[in-house]
């Protein structure tokens, strides 16, 4: 399947080398993408919030070379080569090159770092392929005459998508949509919006402490559960509840309904994990650690009436949510009853961010 309107025009300049630097934010979805058709075209519209601590820089470097039947590049996290981060790129390369005939011209190095620890089990690759799309996108720039900024963004989260589904949610905005839904104006599956109505200020500067659980690698990669979704017990039912869910969510964003956020949010939550333990083959994802915080959010709910709650992405670390308002109280709760559950006590105090940023 290829997308015409996102193959460009013959390049009229031509640049030896170069280097470009982006910053790009990781997200966090209320409303899940769990399960995918070819082309990365998700199953259901997802929404999420953008995250302004969690980031990934890049810096891509670029010069033009003699060999141009195949990819060449080179890989460095924090300094370091990783050579095991190549074949996901490759993979990528290969899914973008129809959009991007550049691809071959050059050879490039990839130097990237990320703002929080590599091995925390925080998914770095909606971070990690939307900054590489962007720093693509910066070449694709140069080499062109006139790309406006609105179609430099959509096409760089389309491409990320091609990278990484939930990397197209990490462009613009606090709030991002990706995936066709009827009431939500310019929804596509082929990259994410900016959520486009009516916010309360309920909802401004919401706050995400992330509390790491378990950072070794995921048993069960992301991939591999999206495609457990085809042929799944009980796929069709998760995708209308989801579209379900976004259209509640349209009505609690504007209202600032904070009790039907939560149920909406860790719904959402128990139903992506729900959805893995009911697949076949079938695996738990959550730590004996990630249910006692999830008990003591709902102890702590209780007893307070806080509007404190959690959502899970695929592993076992808890997104704690909570608005502004309640930061001074809530972080206390954390690191008074939810720090013992963490490994080595280590979180991550995050709140709701605006998207990526060129350095
Ligand atoms: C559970 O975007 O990591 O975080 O498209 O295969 O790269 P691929 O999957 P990925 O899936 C993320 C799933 C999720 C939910 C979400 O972010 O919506």
């Amino acid at each position: 399947m290829i997308e015409n309107k996102f193959i460009p025009k013959p390049y009229p300049n031509t640049i030896e080398n170069g280097s470009f630097t982006w910053s790009s934010p990781s997200n966090i979805a209320l409303v899940k993408y769990w399960g995918k058709k070819e082309h990365q075209i998700p199953e259901n519209p997802s929404i999420s919030f953008t995250l302004d601590n969690c980031k990934t820089t890049t810096a891509l470097s670029f010069s033009k070379k003699e060999n141009q039947e195949e990819f060449s590049f080179e890989v460095f996290l924090d300094g370091e080569k990783k050579d095991d981060f190549k074949p996901k790129i490759k993979t990528f390369f290969k899914r973008v090159e129809a959009y991007l005939p550049f691809l071959k011209t050059y050879h490039f190095k990839i130097e990237t770092s990320n703002t929080f620890p590599h091995s925390s089990g925080i998914a770095s690759s909606a971070s990690g392929m939307s900054a590489l799309a962007l720093c693509l996108m910066s070449i694709e720039k140069e080499l062109s005459s006139d790309v406006s900024e609105v179609d430099f963004i959509q096409k760089a989260s389309f491409l990320a998508r091609l990278g990484s589904g939930s990397a197209c949610r990490s462009l613009e905005g606090d709030l991002v949509v990706w995936g066709k839904h009827t009431e939500i104006k310019g929804s596509s599956d082929l990259f994410g919006v900016k959520y486009p109505y009516e916010v309360h200020e309920n909802f401004k500067n919401y706050r995400d402490t992330i509390l790491l659980v378990d950072k070794g690698e995921k048993q069960v990669s992301s991939t591999v559960g999206h495609n457990l979704m085809h042929g799944h017990p009980f796929a069709q039912e998760r995708f209308k509840q989801a579209n379900n869910n976004l259209s509640e969510i349209i009505s609690i964003l504007k209202k600032g309904d904070l009790d039907k956020f939560i149920a909406v949010v860790e719904s959402e939550a128990l139903t992506l994990h729900a959805m893995m333990m009911t697949s076949m083959p079938y695996f738990i994802l959550m730590k004996p650690n990630t249910l006692e915080i999830i008990n003591k959010i709902w102890a702590y709910r209780k007893q307070t009436g806080s509007k404190v709650c959690f959502t899970l992405d695929a592993g076992a670390n808890v997104h704690v949510l909570f608005p502004d308002a309640e930061t001074k109280n809530v972080l206390e709760f954390i690191q008074n009853e939810l720090v013992v559950f963490c490994q080595k006590g280590q979180y991550i105090n995050d709140k709701i961010g605006f998207g990526a940023k060129q350095s």
